[in-house]
């Protein structure tokens, strides 16, 4: 088993604290251990009591500390880490860092580290925008210091601009991209996700109950490890994957015109999206009216976009899904033989549609591997990995 993953996070003097309480919450459930420090100033904002319940550990505040056994917490907790998170990063912080200055335990911790730094601004918009802070966050990307964010929006002051800290999801999709090896650098992938809606009237619609969950993930976890990631989304209500190029489409015939127009210089194409097989033969330019008895829709064929894909005469590497109620080894292996894939995964619906956890069988020429049960972004990353052995 892999081991997980430890960072160091962090926290200055900054309203922004509050957010990183959060924050800790979602490393620990996404395996990442957390080991927080705090600067004295951080502890007038949140305490240091708050943040050990979280992370499970002490916290470290002063240099002085006698409960680590070579005195030294600067140098014996960064041999630990795998990234020190500095959130939030107030501007004081930030011009300390670049100085090199060694004054409280934070700072010590990170002039003495052996592992890379992040840090996540958050300061009001005038002191963001002060050429003093842009000249430092600029030194910052020189110094080879990744830097997540600032957002921009409503600030704790009243005003509105950028300087905001990222909120903990966002800081958690940072982190976990920087955990992730880039095994798939140099590589195009382009992933269809969501569901199609095939419109029957300017208020009616045929459509399909798939989230998109699962495609969103494959996209973030393909981004993740270093891809460059085009994402053709039909209907969800998902935010866009962080580091991914999005195209929105609304329908399967938009899917397919979107997906024939990128796929030209694609290394591979993953088809997710549950895309109708059918749609109506034309569309109503008014609400249709209801009269007595029965109303026959006549519906046309769309055409498969993965078949298409896959039948290319110089084809990227194709990975289909399919989603079975029943008989779910069979039919997905007869869908991959049909449609010459080399990869496709089978899942069973009711374990799989709308949840945040899936159950999957990758059937490849070599046979079925089962997957056990996980949250999609985990599934995503065993996918992805296994494409690229299959590479
Ligand atoms: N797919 C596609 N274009 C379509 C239909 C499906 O690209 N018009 C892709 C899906 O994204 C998925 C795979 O094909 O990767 C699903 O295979 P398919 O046999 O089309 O599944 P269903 O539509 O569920 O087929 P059936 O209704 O016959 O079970």
């Amino acid at each position: 088993m892999q081991k997980n993953k430890s960072l160091i996070l962090g926290i200055t003097g900054g309203i922004a604290a509050y957010k990183v309480a959060e924050l800790v919450r979602l490393c620990i459930k996404a395996d990442i251990d957390v080991q927080v420090v705090m600067t004295e100033s951080a502890t007038q904002f949140i305490t240091p009591m708050t943040m050990q319940a979280l992370s499970g550990k002490p916290v470290f505040v002063g240099m002085w500390d006698s409960t680590i056994d070579n005195g030294m917490p600067h140098i014996e907790l960064s041999r630990e880490a795998d990234a020190i998170l500095i959130a939030p990063a107030s501007a004081e912080f930030i011009a300390k860092l670049l100085h090199g200055r060694a004054d409280d335990l934070l700072s010590t911790l990170c002039l003495a580290r052996n592992c890379p730094l992040l840090v996540a601004p958050a300061m009001n918009k005038q002191m963001w925008e002060n050429p003093a802070t842009q000249r430092n966050f600029a030194q910052l990307k020189a110094d080879r210091i990744a830097v997540f964010g600032p957002g921009n929006g409503e600030q704790a002051c009243g005003e509105t601009g950028d300087g905001r800290m990222l909120e903990a999801t966002e800081l958690l999709a940072h982190i976990k991209a920087h955990f992730t090896p880039k095994i798939f650098a140099n590589k195009k992938i382009l992933i269809t996700a969501g569901a199609t809606i095939e419109m029957i009237d300017p208020v009616r619609a045929i459509t399909n109950l798939s989230s998109g969950k699962m495609g969103y993930a494959l996209a973030q976890a393909a981004a993740d490890m270093g891809a460059t990631v085009t994402l053709v989304s039909g209907a969800t209500q998902l935010p866009a994957p962080f580091n991914v190029n999005m195209h929105h489409a609304s329908d399967a015939a938009s899917m397919h015109r979107i997906v024939m127009e990128n796929v030209s210089d694609q290394d591979i194409f993953i088809g997710v999206a549950a895309v109708a097989d059918y749609s109506p033969n034309e569309v109503a330019n008014q609400k249709i009216k209801k009269h007595e008895g029965s109303l026959t829709l006549h519906l046309k064929r769309n055409q498969d976009i993965l078949a298409t894909v896959a039948n290319l005469p110089n084809p990227p590497f194709c990975v289909g899904f399919a989603a079975e109620s029943e008989r779910v080894i069979e039919y997905a292996s007869q869908k991959r033989i049909e449609k010459k894939l080399p990869l496709i995964v089978a899942n069973e619906v009711n374990s799989a549609i709308g949840r945040d956890e899936n159950q999957v069988t990758l059937i490849d020429k070599n046979g079925n591997h089962a997957l056990a049960r996980n949250d999609k972004y985990k599934i995503a990353k065993a996918i992805m990995q296994h494409i690229q052995q299959m590479l």
